[in-house]
């Protein structure tokens, strides 16, 4: 039987550091795991080590030549469900909008896959008005969101804006594609 295929896009919050083992855990579970990274994530977590765990390059930037033959759309047709995580108030916006500039934003607006979304942000960002709006867009829109929880912030301060517990975004993503 074919196995379903999650694409993972990663953005540029510090809870990227995460993602490896999101990837280790879906490859566990049975799935195809592609990344897809806005070149904010690569800051955080780098390609390579997404790409040694999942065994498909990972591509951050669009117009890399070598991942020329890896094409968004082809990506985003593959896709049994798109998941963001962590998921910046700047994708969040650029999703809503509908704004398509990198390979997170572009997947997101072209694929017809199910959307599941992790944000992770400070919690003035997430409490922000502009912020809450995108979301309300998002979820009107059908995609589905994990967290963010309640908890320590990269700052040291405490507050909504944690991204989920990485087994907790798991669980969600099996539930949609199953
Ligand atoms: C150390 C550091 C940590 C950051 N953490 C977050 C975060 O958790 N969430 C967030 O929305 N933005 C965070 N940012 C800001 C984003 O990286 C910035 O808005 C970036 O433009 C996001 O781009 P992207 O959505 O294209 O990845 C952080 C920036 C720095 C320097």
């Amino acid at each position: 039987m074919k196995k379903k295929k999650i694409v993972l896009g990663i953005t540029g919050s510090i809870a990227a550091f995460k993602t490896p083992e999101i990837v280790r855990i879906l490859k566990k579970k049975g799935f195809d795991v592609a990344c897809v990274l806005t070149p904010a994530a690569s800051q955080f977590v780098t390609p390579f080590v997404l790409s040694a765990l999942s065994g498909e390059k990972a591509v951050s930037d669009m117009f890399d030549p070598d991942a020329a033959h890896i094409s968004h759309l082809k990506m985003a047709e593959e896709a049994d469900l798109f998941l963001i995580a962590p998921a910046s108030a700047a994708t969040l916006a650029r999703c809503a909008q509908g704004i398509a500039e990198d390979m997170v934003s572009v997947v997101y607006l072209a694929t017809k896959a199910p959307v599941l979304m992790a944000p992770a942000m400070h919690d003035t960002m997430w409490n922000h008005p502009a912020t809450q709006k995108n979301v309300e867009i998002l979820k009107e829109r059908g995609a589905k969101f994990v967290g963010p929880i309640e908890g320590d912030l990269a700052d040291g301060s405490s507050g909504p804006g944690r991204m989920s517990d990485v087994n907790e975004i798991v669980r969600m993503a099996e539930r949609i594609v199953s």
